[in-house]
């Protein structure tokens, strides 16, 4: 059996626990079907039937492959959401926009500078912006697109990345876009620029990078690798798990594999 074979019968499993209250008409690509009123878009389209190849990740609001868009009946605004996260409503058309084509620049990360004018020349449709502010209203993760681009084009790379942190790509805003802007790929690079070229490096981590290299986990990471599913299932179910209320000075019972070994 495939995995997607398997994720989408567990899929099923977990809309029929969760099957309750009336039904409600809604419109999938112009058919319509009626489905639980208590279901997610994603859990009543397949509920509806549909099986999901493309258009569905971290089932969780954080992947951004499940965009939709939807009109209500008398209503000329366009509404948007994420299918994973947002439940069915009486009447809704809705489709999905699992990509979007939207304009990607191709170039050498090692050969950026951490300089605005690489994202000028990379993306010169930056400056398209008529700050007209349907990214921002369409953005489903509230990030204040329009504000993003502003920054960019004043030069702050910093600002950009760190508005823009939630970004997860799903595309919405470009699709909106009078200016024909591709905002998510222009923020992804900002953000790449400033993680990788102006943000201080963490010492830590630096530090980390040299003990792997070093060959610390090399035996665990063998060991786990030569483990059968089952008992991999074992050892991840049986894993001592951080307390939900802690002080900051909390640590596993097994630190051997802690960069810092308490005495
Ligand atoms: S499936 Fe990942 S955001 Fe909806």
């Amino acid at each position: 059996m495939s995995s997607t074979e398997t994720k989408n019968e567990t899929a099923t499993e977990e809309i029929a626990a969760e099957i309750k209250g009336k039904l409600i008409p809604i419109y999938i690509m112009g058919h319509k079907y009626e489905v639980p009123e208590t279901l997610t878009i994603m859990k009543a389209m397949e509920y509806a039937g549909y099986k999901f190849i493309r258009g569905c990740g971290c089932r969780d609001g954080k992947c951004g492959a499940c965009s939709t868009v939807y009109r209500k009946p008398g209503d000329y605004h366009i509404y948007n959401a994420l299918a994973c996260q947002t439940q069915v409503e009486p009447e809704m058309y809705l489709t999905q926009i699992p990509f979007y084509p939207a304009n990607r620049a191709i170039y050498n990360y090692e050969e950026l500078t951490p300089v605005p004018e690489e994202i000028f020349k990379l993306y010169p449709e930056l400056f398209r912006c008529v700050a007209c502010n349907a990214c921002t209203k369409i953005c489903p993760k509230d990030i204040p697109v329009m504000d993003v681009v502003s920054y960019l084009k004043q030069g702050n790379i910093t600002k950009a990345a760190e508005l823009s942190f939630d970004c997860i790509q799903c595309g919405l805003c470009a699709s909106r876009c009078m200016g024909e802007l591709p905002q998510y790929h222009i923020f992804q690079l900002a953000r790449r620029i400033y993680g990788g070229k102006i943000a201080p490096k963490a010492k830590h981590l630096a530090e980390a990078v040299i003990v792997i290299k070093d060959g610390k986990y090399d035996e665990m990471l063998h060991e786990l690798m030569n483990t059968d599913e089952k008992e991999l299932r074992k050892i991840y179910e049986e894993r001592e798990l951080e307390p939900e209320i802690t002080g900051e000075d909390w640590r596993p019972k097994d630190r051997k594999f802690l960069l810092e070994v308490e005495s």
